[in-house]
C-alpha cells in the first residue's frame, strides 16, 4: 500500500491544511478499518522485539503520536491500528473552546515543517471523554494531553488541570499537563516556577486518591538554568517524567509554533540537557518530540541516552511510511548486533555496532 499515502498527499496538499485535517480525522473516525492496510504486521512471537520499558506504561514500539493530531480522540480507533506504541489525543480544555481565528496551520514543504496557532480549539471534556468511552484503542498505550481554557485566568489555571485529572485519570494510560503551547496567551509562563510549583502541588491530594502516571510537555524556547529549575520539581513532586518538546517560536516565520525539521535542533537541545541532567535517575522518562523524521533521528535520541519518541509534522509529510521505515531501521540494527529485542540493543547502546557506520 505504499503507493497510497503518496498519492493522498499529492491532493491533500493542494487544499488548504486545516481543511483536509479536519475532513481526514472525520473520515477516518467513519473508517477506521483504513488503517489496517497501514498496519506492519508483526507476528505474536515477535511482540517483546519491539517493546521499550519505561517508568510509565511500557510501549510496543518506540514511537509514538504526538498530541494535537487527534485532539478530540476522534480517529483513535484508527491510529491504534498503525504501529505506533503509544497515542497520545488533546489537548482537552475542561469547556469546548473554538481556538484561534483561522487561516491557522501553514505549510512549508521546502523544510519539512509547518507553522501553527491553532490555539488549544477542542470539544472539551465531557466530548473528548464521551468519543474515548465509545471508541477502542486496541491494546495502545493512550495517553491525553490536558491545558487550560483561554479564559481561564492564569492564577486559575491549576483549577482546570485539578478538573482534567479527575476526568481523565480513570480512562488513560497516562495524562500530559501542557504548559508548552505558544498559542494560549500565558500559557508558557506557567512554565517558571513558582506557577508550576502551585499546579503539581495542587495536583498531589487527586494523585495519591486516582493514581495514573503523568508527565509534563515543555518547550524548547527555555534556557538551560530554566530546564534544570522544571527538572528539580519534576523530581520533587514525583512525575514519570518529562515530554521534550513543544513547537517552537520562530518571529522571522510568523505568529505560532514551528514543528518538524525546522525545530529539530532546538528541541534537540533541550532533550539533551534533561537527559544529561537526569542520567542518574532511571525512573524519570524523557519522551523525545520536535522534529523527529527518520531512524537516524531516533538512532541520534537513544545515543542522547532517552527511549521513546512522538511524531507529529514527519507523519503528515511521509504518511505512516515513516513507522515502516523505522521498524525496518530496527530490524537492520538487531540484526547487525545478533540481538533479539530492542530493551536489549538499549541496554547494551554503548556497545553495539551504529547500522550508520556500516
Ligand atoms: C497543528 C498542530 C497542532 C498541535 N497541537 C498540540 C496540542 O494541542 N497539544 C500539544 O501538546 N502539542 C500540540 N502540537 C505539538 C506536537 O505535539 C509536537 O510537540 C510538535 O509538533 C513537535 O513535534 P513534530 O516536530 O514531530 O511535529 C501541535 C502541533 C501541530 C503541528
Amino acid at each position: 500500500m505504499n503507493f497510497l499515502y503518496p498519492l493522498f498527499k499529492k491532493i491533500a496538499f493542494s487544499l488548504d491544511p486545516e481543511v483536509i485535517h479536519e475532513n481526514s480525522i472525520k473520515f477516518l473516525s467513519d473508517y477506521p478499518l483504513l488503517g489496517e492496510l497501514f498496519n506492519q504486521k508483526v507476528s505474536p512471537f515477535e511482540s517483546e522485539k519491539y517493546k521499550v520499558s519505561l517508568n510509565g506504561p511500557s510501549w510496543s514500539f518506540p514511537v509514538g503520536l504526538a498530541a494535537g493530531l487527534d485532539k478530540n480522540a476522534l480517529a483513535l480507533s484508527f491510529f491504534s491500528k498503525l504501529h505506533f506504541g503509544a497515542i497520545e489525543v488533546g489537548t482537552v480544555t475542561p469547556k469546548p473552546q473554538e481556538g484561534n481565528p483561522k487561516p491557522r496551520l501553514f505549510r512549508y514543504p521546502e523544510d519539512e515543517s509547518l507553522r501553527n496557532k491553532m490555539g488549544f480549539n477542542n470539544g472539551g471534556a465531557e466530548k473528548g471523554l464521551c468519543n474515548l468511552l465509545s471508541t477502542s484503542k486496541n491494546d495502545k498505550v493512550l495517553g491525553v494531553n490536558l491545558g487550560k481554557n483561554k479564559i481561564t485566568p492564569i492564577d486559575k489555571a491549576w483549577e482546570d488541570y485539578n478538573i482534567l485529572y479527575r476526568n481523565f485519570s480513570n480512562i488513560s494510560d497516562y495524562l500530559v499537563i501542557n504548559v508548552s503551547s505558544p498559542n494560549t496567551p500565558g500559557l508558557r509562563g506557567l512554565q517558571e516556577s513558582d506557577a508550576l510549583e502551585e499546579i503539581l502541588s495542587s495536583l498531589e491530594d487527586v494523585r495519591s486518591e486516582k493514581p495514573c502516571p503523568l508527565y509534563l510537555k515543555i518547550s524548547p524556547d527555555i534556557d538551560k538554568s530554566h530546564v534544570s529549575a522544571i527538572i528539580d520539581l519534576v523530581k520533587k513532586y514525583s512525575l514519570t517524567g518529562i515530554i521534550a518538546t513543544n513547537t517552537t517560536i520562530m518571529k522571522e516565520k510568523g505568529e505560532g509554533g514551528i514543528s518538524g525539521r525546522l525545530c529539530l535542533e532546538k528541541s534537540r537541545n533541550v532533550r539533551k540537557w534533561i537527559l544529561d541532567e537526569t542520567r542518574e535517575c532511571p525512573d524519570l522518562d524523557v519522551i523525545g518530540v520536535g522534529g523527529i523524521s527518520s531512524f537516524k533521528d531516533l538512532w541520534d535520541f537513544w545515543l542522547d541516552g532517552g527511549k521513546a519518541v512522538q511524531i507529529y509534522t514527519a507523519l503528515i509529510y511521509q504518511g505512516p511510511g515513516i513507522l515502516k521505515q523505522i521498524k525496518e531501521g530496527i530490524d537492520d540494527a538487531l540484526i547487525l548486533n545478533d540481538m533479539k529485542s530492542l530493551n536489549e540493543l538499549l541496554e547494551n547502546l554503548e556497545k553495539v555496532k551504529s547500522p550508520f557506520l556500516k
